[in-house]
């Protein structure tokens, strides 16, 4: 049988081993049976040179073109079978329920607050915001508060180094009344604004009380502000919050930025089941003059007020939480329940 007619049933026979091994090491080995270099049609290519010169190009192109139909084959069957080895194994149930990721939530501090803003733009009021390290004068001269009150002191207030100049020395705020300060200076009245942030105190961590917490400023500031505005609004946001059963008493105290100052006591259920009276909440009052002055308002012509009450505690309180530390464990077991 002269080589031309060898080429068709040779390449049938290897399409046929080709197509039909079971799996990639059946595939190798029939790829070397006829492909291999001492395969059965790669030899019937090395007789090519055998034959006479007018015959080699007809049988040249027969054989490649054989070749080529038999590498396509094999591609062909190597990925059948890779198809056919990344199936799974076991019939899959596509009824059952799918995988939950866990979804993150805003942690139960930022809950409060947005609830407190919330309630405060209702009737108006807009966020403000200042820097947490602030100097001297916002945080104290400029709210009145003389350089011998104990809230300036280093055992209170953590002072950052001055710079070589001597600059005037930086501090962390000690309270977020900074922000009243650097809202007049910077627009004429009305005002009317609330300024939640975070407040460090040089504290020991105990239940209660911790060396970083949050508070929420409140001020407003227009003609003929009383402090029947304030009450109202005080508890129309505490109502807000809390729930309807809510009562305020307002004391009186001392801030060095208001006149007269007071403190707020609250109460409701929750207090109640805690076997107290009580629970003192926030520091507020009528806007001092020596404020006014210091911010360039005139004391004959507006009139105001401002609150500061902590965000933890009311926190504490409406999730029934009895230690502040709590907050900044960053335990998912303790946030996953807000
Ligand atoms: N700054 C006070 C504090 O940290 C709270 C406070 C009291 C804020 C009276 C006020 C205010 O704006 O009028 O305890």
């Amino acid at each position: 049988m002269s080589l031309v007619n060898e080429i068709e049933p040779l390449k049938h026979a290897a399409l046929s081993d080709l197509k039909a091994a079971p799996d990639m090491g059946g595939l190798e080995q029939a790829k070397g049976t006829w492909i291999g270099p001492h395969g059965r049609f790669t030899a019937l290519m090395k007789q090519l040179g055998t034959l006479p010169k007018e015959e080699r190009p007809t049988a040249g192109k027969l054989i490649n073109a054989a070749k080529v139909e038999l590498e396509s084959a094999l591609t062909a069957r190597r990925d059948e079978l890779e198809q056919k080895a990344a199936l799974p194994t076991e019939p899959t149930d596509f009824t059952l329920p799918g995988r939950r990721r866990p979804v993150g939530k805003n942690h139960p501090l930022t809950q409060v607050t947005d609830d407190i803003v919330r309630a405060f733009r209702k009737i108006g009021f807009v966020v403000a915001d200042g820097p947490e390290i602030e100097d001297d004068f916002h945080c104290f001269d400029a709210l009145n508060t003389p350089p011998d009150h104990p809230a300036r002191d280093s055992q209170d207030t953590f002072y950052l180094a001055s710079d070589a100049a001597g600059s005037k020395p930086y501090l962390l705020r000690t309270h977020t009344s900074s922000v009243q300060i650097r809202v007049m200076r910077s627009q004429p009245p009305p005002i009317r604004i609330i300024a939640p942030g975070r407040v460090y105190r040089r504290d020991n961590a105990d239940a209660t009380h911790n060396p970083t917490f949050h508070q929420i400023e409140g001020l407003y500031v227009d003609r003929g502000v009383t402090v029947g505005d304030l009450k109202g609004t005080v508890e129309f946001v505490f109502k807000e919050l809390m729930g309807s059963d809510v009562k305020l008493r307002f004391r009186p105290h001392y801030f060095s930025y208001t006149e007269p100052s007071l403190e707020i006591d609250f109460t409701n259920s929750l207090v109640k089941k805690l076997g107290k009276d009580w629970l003192e909440i926030a520091g507020c009052g009528m806007v001092h003059p020596q404020v006014f002055e210091n911010v360039g308002y005139d004391p004959e012509v507006w009139t105001g007020w401002a609150f500061g009450f902590g965000i933890e505690r009311i926190a504490m309180l409406r999730y029934g939480v009895n230690d502040i530390r709590l907050f900044y464990e960053n335990d998912i077991r303790f946030l996953s329940q807000f």
